[in-house]
């Protein structure tokens, strides 16, 4: 197997070729926040959180895309990088309408967690307070579009694990949206097979069981590793 040694912040590592800066920096327990990023779905790179710099360039990169080199010199931890991120959190916050008082995912929420870890007790930028629908049509499950923030998590699940495909992303710029079927109600759309994981994996309160009421929800990401363990592993054959 083809090795490659790289620094991130102080410490040296050696990776296989093909791992990305967010695997070895995990494998060397180093912390990097990440939004959109799930292990078991393909990696898009659409929430901009693990950006990290690199020696000898100022373009910043994903850490969740971006491969290992050899002798790259990578900082995970930067003034310049907390300012981003923190940034980027205070732009999710006043794009949608997130009151986590009222929240289903209040306590459980990873984008709340993530305002915490970048210290974001106010936002620098105006609320917008976008005029956006909750789909209740679904007979489990509710989408409250106020909550979303696009990370696209449902989609990938719900194409690439429960290959039902049901979910997309509608329209353009600000009227962008996540949209189920060709733009039905959810509830209408043949292909759910009402699976639910979508829901679990949904890092805020916008996918949620209609029974959870404020503080309930409890998304559960790490069944979707488990799953993709069973699946390479074949665990469910007698
Ligand atoms: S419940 Fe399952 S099949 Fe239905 S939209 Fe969610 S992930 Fe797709
Ligand atoms: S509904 Fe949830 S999982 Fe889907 S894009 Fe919005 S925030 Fe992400
Ligand atoms: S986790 Fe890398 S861009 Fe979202």
């Amino acid at each position: 197997m083809s090795v490659c040694t790289l620094r991130i912040n102080d410490h040296d590592l050696a990776v296989p070729l093909g791992t990305t800066l967010l695997q070895a920096a995990r494998q060397a327990g180093i912390h990097i926040p990440t939004l959109c990023f799930l292990e078991g779905l393909s990696a898009v790179a659409a929430c901009r959180l693990c950006l990290v710099e690199l020696e000898g360039s100022d373009r910043l990169m994903a850490a969740c895309v971006t491969a290992a080199a050899e002798g790259m010199r990578v900082h995970t931890d930067t003034p310049r990088l907390r300012e981003i991120r923190r940034t980027v959190i205070e732009l999710l916050f006043t794009e949608g309408n997130h009151v986590c008082a009222v929240c289903v995912a209040n306590g459980h929420c990873e984008l709340q967690n993530l305002a915490v870890e970048v210290g974001m007790d106010h936002s620098r930028l105006p609320y917008r307070f976008p005029q956006r629908g909750v789909d209740l049509s679904h007979a489990q499950y509710g989408l409250d579009h106020n909550r979303c923030i696009l990370c696209t998590r449902c989609v990938r699940v719900c194409d690439e694990v429960e290959g039902a495909h049901v979910w997309d992303v509608g329209w353009r710029g600000e009227h962008c949206q996540i949209i189920s079927g060709l733009g039905e109600p959810w509830g209408d759309v043949n292909a759910c097979t009402h699976c639910g994981k979508c829901v679990e994996v949904c890092p805020t309160g916008a996918l949620f069981h209609k029974t959870d009421t404020s503080e309930e929800k409890q998304g559960h990401p790490e069944r979707l590793q488990a799953l993709m363990h069973a699946r390479t592993h074949q665990q469910w054959n007698p």
